[in-house]
């Protein structure tokens, strides 16, 4: 078996449709994923994230390139991938006419697992996931929310050794979304490898053991969290809270050119890219003479990074 649960090699995807403006949306990507964690594809709407895990998971070719899993090309041998993968992906069907339970038991037994083992399984995800009030109705009767989770539970079901999911937690909510991080997160324990998207920051920064920060296509910047952020040294966060919003307060940041800021009240939130002898120097320019609530600068978030790296690489294709 080879070492890497994911290989990528120069892989292109264009959708061309005639009429239209051929789409690169994935545009020369070259990354390797080892075995036994939880990697995540980071990008904003339309980076290609949904585009690659369509490639990766056989259920469209690529333009160009090639791409492994666990050894297995996806064009040149995608039977052998199907066995061993399983995916939610934005478009994961759920049998609508079928209640919860069946959805999980029919998709089980087409995965070949004995009754016994698919029934123990299915009541623990039902407990797992909440679903128990919802168990005997039909998926065409839940709200959305309710039918991702019939969708992640699924592929719960079944040990694939690899593990896609597009967007898992879109229309769950916070406590839900919790528990199924500790579900992810146990069954990389047992040595699972998962691989996810999100343009949720704080998701990636919680769960994935390493990032891959992709944009229109291309991959932008690669590590755990604390390379991206070495990445990325000299982003400071500030926050100043002041009693009184200056009159001049907007000018005053403009002139700084913040990666991004906002005021909400009183309180004006900036991220800016400086020395950090400077930062001091900043601040205090901003609350000279002023009574100040609050001050507080630090460090730059995942969301920092994000920006600016994403900036950055609007500016050099400019
Ligand atoms: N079937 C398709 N035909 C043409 N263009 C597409 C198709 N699917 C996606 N795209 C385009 O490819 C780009 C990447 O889309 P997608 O992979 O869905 O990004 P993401 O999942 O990161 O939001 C976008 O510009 C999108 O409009
Ligand atoms: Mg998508």
């Amino acid at each position: 078996m080879s070492e890497f649960a994911l290989e990528v090699e120069n892989l292109v995807k264009i959708y061309s449709a005639r009429g239209k403006q051929p789409v690169r949306a994935v545009d020369g990507m070259s990354f390797h994923v080892p075995c036994g964690i939880i990697f995540g594809l980071l990008g904003p709407n339309g980076a290609g994230k949904s585009t690659l895990l369509r490639v990766l998971t056989t259920l469209t070719r690529p333009t160009q390139g090639t791409a492994k899993i666990l050894g297995y090309d996806v064009v040149k041998k995608s039977i052998e991938v199907r066995k061993r993968i399983s995916s939610v992906i934005q478009e994961t069907a759920v049998e609508l006419f079928l209640s919860v339970r069946d959805n999980l038991l029919t998709y089980a037994r087409f995965q070949g697992l004995d009754k016994a083992t698919a029934t123990r399984r299915a009541d623990a995800l039902i407990a797992d996931f909440q679903l128990g009030a919802e168990v005997d109705r039909k998926v065409q009767d839940l709200s959305g929310g309710f039918r991702r989770r019939v969708q992640v539970a699924k592929v719960f079901m079944v040990e694939t050794p690899v593990l896609f999911l597009d967007e898992f937690s879109t229309g769950m909510d916070p406590l839900l979304k919790r528990q199924v991080m500790n579900l992810l997160r146990a069954e990389v324990e047992k040595g699972r490898t998962i691989i996810l998207t999100t343009q949720v920051l704080s998701e990636a920064e919680e769960l994935c053991d390493d990032i891959l920060i992709i944009n229109k296509g291309k991959q932008i910047a690669r590590g755990d969290l604390n390379t991206l952020k070495l990445l990325s040294h000299g982003v400071y966060e500030v926050t100043l809270t002041f009693d009184q919003l200056p009159e001049t307060i907007q000018t005053e940041i403009a002139a700084l050119a913040p990666i991004r800021f906002t005021i909400e009240a009183n309180t004006i939130d900036l991220a800016l890219k400086t020395e950090e002898g400077r930062v001091m120097e900043i601040v205090s320019a901003l609350t000279h003479g002023r009574r100040v609530l609050r001050v507080e600068v630090r460090g730059a978030s995942l969301e920092d990074i994000f920006v600016e790296l994403t900036t950055q690489q609007a500016k050099e294709t400019a």
